[in-house]
């Protein structure tokens, strides 16, 4: 099938964008879970250097992070992972699955109702990637995340009703947006 993505350039800009970072993040977890299987004594070293080679150091933030940063960046990476899996219907790499796209949606709004919290004030330390202006505008910081709730229970809803993935674009354009958007004011460009 070929996709209408001439048609609207914006979704085509925010999908890349994420997508992007959701793929980063699962070729992280992918290439982790299997060195550590066989690597144990470097448990550290090795897939440190291997996630460096292979995702361009993206994954460097994650490395060496611990509690609630660590809590929030895996927290962001399964928002991602999430990300990935409607993605690939949208991009027509998979077949759309009605069951499996809500479920995905479902778990990102969730996560989205918990973002706040999972950013107490001053954390923006160590490996963090959080901006300071988290703390100076927390009410946007909130209202984002808040939108993005709000965003992903309709990619939800409209996900379990959907025969096509064509159905969903749009709404999945809609959640990609309140990534960009917070990223944007809150999180260190690379
Ligand atoms: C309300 C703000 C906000 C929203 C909405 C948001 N993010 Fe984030 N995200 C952040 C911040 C801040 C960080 C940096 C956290 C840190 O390093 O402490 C981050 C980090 C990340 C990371 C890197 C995690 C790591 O391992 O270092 C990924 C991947 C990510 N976000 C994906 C997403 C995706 C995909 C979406 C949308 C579906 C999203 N985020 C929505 C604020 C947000």
């Amino acid at each position: 099938m070929t996709l209408p993505v001439a048609q609207s350039p914006r979704i085509e800009l925010y999908e890349d964008f994420d997508l992007a970072l959701a793929e980063a993040h699962a070729s992280e977890i992918c290439h982790k879970s299997e060195l550590e299987e066989h690597v144990k004594d470097f448990k550290y070293i090795i897939p440190g250097l291997f996630m460096l080679a292979a995702t361009g150091g993206i994954a460097l933030a994650h490395s060496g992070a611990t509690g609630i940063v660590k809590e929030r960046m895996d927290m962001m990476g399964e928002i991602a992972d999430g990300m990935k899996i409607i993605g690939g219907m949208i991009k027509g790499q998979k077949p759309f699955d009605a069951d499996q796209a809500s479920s995905a949606a479902e778990s990102i709004a969730k996560h989205a109702a918990t973002m706040p919290k999972l950013f107490p004030e001053g954390t923006a330390t160590g490996t963090s990637e959080a901006l300071p202006a988290i703390w100076q505008d927390w009410d946007e910081f909130v209202r984002i995340a808040g939108d993005m709730e709000m965003r992903a229970s309709e990619l939800t809803a409209k996900a379990a009703d959907a025969t096509a993935v064509a159905d969903i674009r749009n709404e999945f354009s809609q959640v990609a947006q309140t990534c960009s958007a917070c990223h944007q004011s809150f999180r260190q460009k690379k």
